[in-house]
């Protein structure tokens, strides 16, 4: 997601936290001073905190003021591109538009982090959108509704927006929907069981339309990251769906018998807004790190799209080790170091795999090693997530 596009939500953001001035001073290159931003930070730090620490977890933090002003300011920035990225990998192959009027159920929606991704994203193209928006917090969906609709008034996209304030584990919706979002949101039902979250998840699952996709974030805590990996599991098991990404493959997650944890990180550009916050409260966000599922109602997988081959997909980055490169990747139903020898990489294109990037090659395995010898071909298909101009950053 380029720069205009997010300074755009930053500058809307900071108008509805800050006022109409803040916001023009930013817009015109100004920084926001200290007196307003350091109460921000502390609040931001606070949220890290919980975002975190699940056990210091406040239900219903948003209705305080000063937690919505912090999550305008910082996490909704930060939230825009990840379910932009997501939309980037599902709209990959083949080229995927969807036809309108296009329904959005954005569920745990906060103040719109998910729908402003999908709002700018091409692959919702310029038809009519409805917007349906599920949150606990009645006053965080004002935000939402104050936020979305002016982004779509100056895009001049015709919209429809319709807010909830109810529970996730309760609400219920007749219809269909295009597009369904749990983004950041799994992780607050921690304390419901498993089961009860699966059932809900499946019950969304049954109200996507024809061209309809699930798309599911969650930070990349160890916690939250290894709760997706089970639901997916039993997603794919009980409702006999398919995954579209990050999987190549649809056996039970392999990464579950390991103490790793799935997730992905993508380049971005971050506001300035962010920039400085992250220096008053010692962060450095130079990357996104998120972990992901995304379901098709069509039961397309991105890797049998890509190719008829089997393929493997990195998962982690590549460590470069003496005589040697290895990244870990999954595929064929395992988790993996692949490792390929210095003296035998003909070109260096395995050394600069960045994680999420789709691969087929021939193997040997040692061991737990799957080893990439010289007689051994390998291709790489890319990533999906990122936008080619964010690639090279
Ligand atoms: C971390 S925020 C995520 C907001 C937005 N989706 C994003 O990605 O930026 C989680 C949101 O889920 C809402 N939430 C938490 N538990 C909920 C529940 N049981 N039912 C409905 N909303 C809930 C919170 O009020 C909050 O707005």
């Amino acid at each position: 997601m380029d720069k205009q596009r997010l300074e755009q939500i930053v500058a809307l953001a900071i108008e509805r936290a800050l006022g109409l001035e803040e916001a023009e001073k930013y817009v015109q290159g100004g920084e926001l001073s200290k007196d307003v931003l350091l109460p921000v930070a502390r609040a931001v730090a606070q949220l890290s905190r919980s975002f975190t620490e699940r056990a210091e977890f406040q239900v219903g933090y948003l209705d305080e003021l000063h937690y919505r002003k912090a999550y305008l300011l910082y996490y909704l920035p930060i939230n825009v591109p990840k379910t932009w990225a997501l939309l980037n990998e599902l709209s990959a192959k083949p080229k995927l538009y969807l036809k309108g009027p296009i329904r959005v159920l954005d569920l745990g929606a906060g103040p719109g982090a998910a729908t402003l991704g999908v709002l700018f994203h091409p692959l919702c193209g310029a038809d009519i959108a409805e917007f349906f928006a599920v949150d606990r917090v009645t006053a965080v969906l004002a935000d939402y509704e104050w936020i979305v609709s002016r982004l779509a008034q100056k895009l001049q996209r015709r919209h429809v927006i319709k807010t909830f304030a109810a529970r996730l584990e309760t609400v219920k919706f007749d219809g269909e929907f295009d597009i369904i979002i749990l983004s950041n949101v799994i992780n607050e039902l921690a304390r419901i069981k498993p089961r009860l979250v699966f059932d809900k998840v499946a019950e969304f699952l049954s109200l996507l339309s024809w061209q309809g996709s699930l798309l599911i974030v969650e930070p990349a805590l160890k916690s939250a990251a290894i709760r997706l990996m089970k639901l997916r599991d039993a997603l794919v098991e009980k409702c006999a769906v398919k995954i579209y990404s990050p999987c190549p493959a649809q056996s039970p997650c392999p990464m579950l018998a390991t103490t790793d944890w799935c997730h992905s990180e993508v380049f971005w550009y971050r506001p300035r807004i962010v920039a400085q916050i992250d220096k008053l409260i010692g962060n450095r966000r130079d990357t996104l790190s998120f972990s992901y599922l995304i379901i098709r109602r069509d039961g397309h997988n991105l890797a049998e799209l890509l190719s008829d081959a089997p393929l493997w997909r990195t998962v982690g980055k590549v460590h470069k080790q003496k005589g040697k490169s290895v990244c870990y990747c999954c595929g064929l139903g395992k988790y993996a170091p692949v490792v390929k020898l210095k003296r035998e990489a003909a070109d260096k294109s395995f050394e600069k795999l960045r994680r999420g990037e789709y691969l087929h090659f021939s193997f040997s395995e040692r061991g737990a090693e799957v080893k990439i010898g010289a007689e051994d071909f390998f291709k790489s298909y890319g990533s999906y997530l990122v936008d080619e101009d964010m690639q090279d950053m």
